[in-house]
């Protein structure tokens, strides 16, 4: 069966360009702007440690899935679905976990492309020197001078979805394949250049300390409105959550990446320079953040803001900084740009097979809705900041619209859709189909992957969703 299908839409021109494009939607934001925020709000060592365990255990083998599904169907995730259940011989209701992925696609473009923003802006707030020797306090008002105005966050919002949008419209193999090639070795060199400065001249002992002794206490308990500690797993799901977001998974942007790939290409392989490369950058980001937050006594969980408060002090300390500082703003917005497109390709692919609309078209449709959507986003950090819709919720009572909407996508959605992917991959297609795809013969490999997402991924995503819900409280 294998290969006899083919992709409308074209294909990879090798497995490097798509370990390149995989590993461009995987590191992103998330790994440099997300990861060091969440981590310090949730107490670090333990937190990573969770994070780095579900990437294992959960987040390489689903990612194995979803390129397999994406290649044997060679659709977009919603057709794909739709096809393999009924090769399969199931209910063609499986088409929906595809639109769950374009429903999740969506929601995050809309905020991912208002951070996105701030990237750029930030490119032009380097260049013109605002940096140079500036204190903590000027560093944090600047930030805080962006998103406190409607207005510059549209504008730098509207610039991010046009270039998102642009390279969509162009169709992926365009322009942007080549910048990858070179803009992610800069950034990974760029990164490694900030740890070196944070060791010399940040609190480097402490910040490895943060990072990587477990303190278990700090990921379970909060403190409630009232000063007053509460146990709860809902840090355990934002590690979880986080580990979908981080690898791409769970809303079919990886499927779709995968039904591009020429047969005959290592999945297991590939997966794991993809997955390996990833976690290293979110170490490195943590590495060259942290350091610099305790050495100046900023707080490691003061949220969003925190690499925009932290990092542009750095660069206005060290020789050379606004050279660094500009290089470092563009790389940042280059992994948000190769990561963004692929939000959009499941829904810009579906509308490409199914409504017959050409890829322009398809991509201006969805880049308008979606940036209709970041407006919710960019309201959040001002006029409606003090808007906490779920404020009577313990886990929710400080969430403005814009982090409720992160932790409905990453938290819920994704992990959701592992899950279903997971289900998909091992109860319902066959064994012979999966180990044809998946192309490791029947040895201890595919053994261990079946074995993995037959039950531990399941089993893992449910508890920690029904503890998180306290259908279950394991203690
Ligand atoms: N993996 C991206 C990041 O870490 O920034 C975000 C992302 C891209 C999530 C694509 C989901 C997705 F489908």
């Amino acid at each position: 069966m294998s290969g006899q299908r083919e992709s409308i839409h074209g294909q990879w021109s090798s497995r490097g360009a798509f370990i390149l494009a995989a590993t461009g939607s995987a590191v992103g934001l998330g790994n440099i702007w997300k990861f060091p925020y969440i981590t310090g709000e949730n107490g670090g060592g333990a937190f990573v440690l969770v994070y780095l365990a579900c990437i294992a255990i959960i987040g390489v083998p689903i990612m194995m899935a979803e390129i397999m599904l994406g290649r044997r169907g060679r659709q977009s995730p919603i057709n794909t679905m739709h096809t393999l259940a009924i090769e399969a011989g199931h209910s063609t209701n499986w088409q929906y976990l595809g639109w769950l992925g374009v429903a999740a696609g969506f929601l995050i473009l809309s905020y991912y492309s208002v951070i996105a923003g701030w990237a750029v802006a930030y490119v032009v707030r380097a260049a013109s020197g605002t940096f140079t020797n500036a204190s903590v306090e000027v560093v944090k008002n600047v930030f805080i001078q962006l998103v406190s105005d409607p207005e510059k966050l549209i504008a730098w919002h509207s610039l991010f979805m046009l270039m998102t949008m642009f390279v969509v419209a162009r169709g992926v193999q365009g322009g942007l394949e080549k910048a990858v090639r070179l803009m992610m070795p800069a950034l990974f060199v760029i990164l490694v250049l900030l740890v070196g400065y944070s060791m010399q001249n940040g609190a480097f002992a402490k910040a490895v300390d943060f990072l990587f002794k477990p303190d278990f206490h700090a990921l379970f308990y909060h403190l409630d409105g009232h000063g007053k500690e509460y146990f709860s797993w809902n840090g355990v799901l934002i590690a979880m959550g986080h580990a979908f977001f981080t690898l791409s998974l769970g809303m079919g942007a990886i499927m779709v990446y995968g039904s591009y790939l020429p047969n005959g290409t290592s999945i297991a392989q590939t997966t794991f320079v993809i997955a390996l490369a990833d976690t290293v950058v979110a170490l490195l980001a943590g590495l060259a953040i942290f350091p610099i937050v305790f050495a100046n006594n900023l707080e490691p969980d003061s949220g969003p803001g925190l690499i925009f408060n932290t990092l542009p002090f750095a660069f206005g300390h060290m020789e050379g900084g606004t050279l660094f500082g500009v290089l470092f703003f563009i790389l940042l917005t280059f992994a948000a740009w190769t990561s963004s497109i692929s939000l959009v390709e499941p829904a810009v692919a579906w509308l490409v097979e199914n409504i017959g609309i050409s890829r322009v078209r398809a991509a201006v449709i969805t880049g308008l809705g979606c940036w209709a959507a970041g407006l919710v986003t960019i309201f959040s950090f001002n006029v409606w900041s003090d808007i906490k819709p779920l404020s009577g919720i313990k886990i929710f009572k400080d969430k403005t619209i814009f982090d409720l909407l992160d932790y409905l996508t990453a938290n819920i959605m994704l992990p959701l859709g592992g899950l279903l992917i997971a289900i998909f991959a091992v109860w319902i297609m066959s064994r012979e189909a999966s180990m044809e795809e998946l192309d490791m013969g029947n040895r201890f490999g595919y053994k261990l992957w079946r074995f993995l997402v037959r039950y531990i991924t399941p089993v893992a995503v449910m508890i920690v969703f029904l503890n998180v819900l306290g259908i279950i409280s394991l203690k």
